[in-house]
């Protein structure tokens, strides 16, 4: 009884093995690169030296693609030669079989399997999975295939927007379409309330015939992603934010340090200034300033040592207002408000904007780095800059007010004012309200 269960189980090794052992002409036929003076390149594949194509040996096909092949066999990257008929690697689902297509084995769908039990678009499943500003939805490739889709042809709502992605997930082969999950992308809906916002997108699949494309029937799959309001998240929900990126010095950790910091326009931090306001604020309203970092370790916290303000967009020069130092506001007027610093990965402030005189327009300007937790304190007032490292300057701007230049004398009179006392009498003194 052994004996006859391992014949059965060498058969059924054989059977297996057919696609799975290099293949070796049978009486010259065909022809082998190596009887021949034969050699294989890019451009012809395999031929001998008198250009009739030829099967390379086990290991010689340096091309290791099915370039390498004559027809009716594939390449298998396993064992580096080719194999006779179709070999399929990673091996086919379980709804699929192996074919050669064009010289080139692919699993494509068996539809013996599907053909007798009664599918239709109501067994058609589509996911949806919500990533950090990615929206990926996802559609059974082979089921649609059956059905007469083109799937590899879905679009989303705006139809400019296409680009399937074809992979396994749970045992099933997948065509995936990604959107980012912003405003303004791809025809995406979005809505928005005081903590979230969704975006929604519809998947769209054309149906084709022998004839060609029916487009009226046609495969309308909504989805949408719900995101939590934050910050970052924030800033996908308008055209153009005022924000700047950069990444910060992690001290030899693996993950990058993606650091951003943005103008808001309330102290929800949920509403991005966006470029076509940032010139046409109103003097004395409240600019509120985000930044976070996507540096995943816990340990450490973002902290901002010092902002400053100037005129000028190269922050160098001797009109400037410093605003933190050290940590912590440099006064105790409600111009400057840290309200948070050093302890998670957001830091928030808030400046009350004023203007130099003779000049449109402010930047800010922020040192800022991460700070470890574990071997320092990081959310305290500092006086002295000792043993600070790894701080990057971060900018915005150009805000620029509305009327700033051509105003009315009432706010070029306080602009004047600012400016005088901040050169001969310092900062905490001097700003008033304007
Ligand atoms: C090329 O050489 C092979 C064997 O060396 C021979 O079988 C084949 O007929 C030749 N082809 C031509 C076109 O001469
Ligand atoms: C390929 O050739 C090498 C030696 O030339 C041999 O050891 C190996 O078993 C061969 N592989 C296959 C799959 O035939
Ligand atoms: C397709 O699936 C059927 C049923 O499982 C099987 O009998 C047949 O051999 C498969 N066809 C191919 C080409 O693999
Ligand atoms: C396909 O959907 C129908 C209902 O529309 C259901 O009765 C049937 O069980 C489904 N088949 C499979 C294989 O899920
Ligand atoms: C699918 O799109 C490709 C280009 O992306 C195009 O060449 C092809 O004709 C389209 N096929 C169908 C069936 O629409
Ligand atoms: C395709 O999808 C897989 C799985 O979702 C993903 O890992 C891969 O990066 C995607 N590739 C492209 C080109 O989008
Ligand atoms: C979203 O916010 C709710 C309520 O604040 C919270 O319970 C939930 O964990 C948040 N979800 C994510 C993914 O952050």
């Amino acid at each position: 009884m052994w004996l006859l269960g391992s014949l059965v189980l060498l058969a059924k090794l054989e059977l297996i093995g057919c696609s799975s052992s290099c293949y070796v002409s049978i009486d010259g036929s065909p022809i082998m690169c190596s009887s021949c003076g034969g050699s294989c390149t890019a451009v012809s594949g395999c031929q001998c030296a008198n250009q009739t194509s030829c099967l390379p040996e086990n290991g010689t096909c340096g091309l290791n693609s099915p370039a390498c092949c004559l027809p009716g066999f594939s390449w298998n990257p396993n064992i580096v030669c080719c194999v006779e008929g179709p070999y399929c690697s990673p091996q086919c689902l379980p709804d699929e079989s192996c074919t050669l297509v064009n010289q080139i084995a692919l699993c494509t769908l068996n539809s013996t399997i599907y053909q007798n039990q009664n599918l239709d678009l109501n067994n058609l499943t589509s996911f949806v999975t919500c990533n950090r500003g990615i929206m990926t939805v996802s559609v059974n490739k082979n089921l649609l295939e059956f059905l007469q889709y083109t799937p590899i042809n879905a679009t989303l709502s705006d139809p400019s927007c296409t680009g399937a992605n074809v992979s396994i997930v749970n045992g099933k082969r997948v065509y995936s379409v990604t959107v980012p999950g912003r405003a303004g992308t791809c025809g995406n809906i979005m809505s928005k309330s005081t903590s979230q916002v969704t975006y929604t997108n519809t998947l769209v699949i054309t149906k084709y015939s022998s004839i060609g494309i029916l487009s009226t029937r046609k495969i309308s799959a909504q989805f949408s992603c719900t995101y939590n309001l934050t910050m970052d998240v924030a800033l996908s929900t308008v055209i153009k934010p005022v924000m700047s990126s950069q990444i910060l010095a992690t001290g030899g950790s693996g993950a990058e340090a993606i650091t951003t910091i943005a103008a808001y326009d309330s102290s929800s931090y949920t509403q991005p200034i966006m470029q076509t306001n940032q010139e046409q604020l109103t003097i004395g309203s409240t600019l509120y300033f985000g930044m976070f970092t996507l540096f995943p370790d816990p340990v450490f916290v973002l902290r901002v040592e010092t902002c400053y303000s100037t005129p000028t967009s190269d922050g160098s020069g001797s009109i400037k207002v410093m605003l933190i130092q050290g940590g912590c506001p440099t006064s105790d007027g409600p111009y400057i408000k840290v309200e948070e610093n050093g302890q998670s990965k957001e830091v928030r402030f808030s400046v009350v904007m004023f203007a130099f005189s003779g000049y449109e327009t402010v930047y800010i300007f922020c040192e800022t780095r991460l700070c470890n937790t574990a071997s320092s304190s990081c959310n305290g007032c500092l006086t002295s800059r000792e043993d600070i490292s790894g701080l990057e300057t971060f900018s915005l701007g150009p805000f620029a007010y509305i009327d700033a230049v051509n105003s009315c004398s009432h706010i070029a009179f306080s602009v004047a004012v600012l400016l005088g006392s901040l050169l001969f009498s310092g900062f905490s003194e001097t700003i008033r309200s304007l």
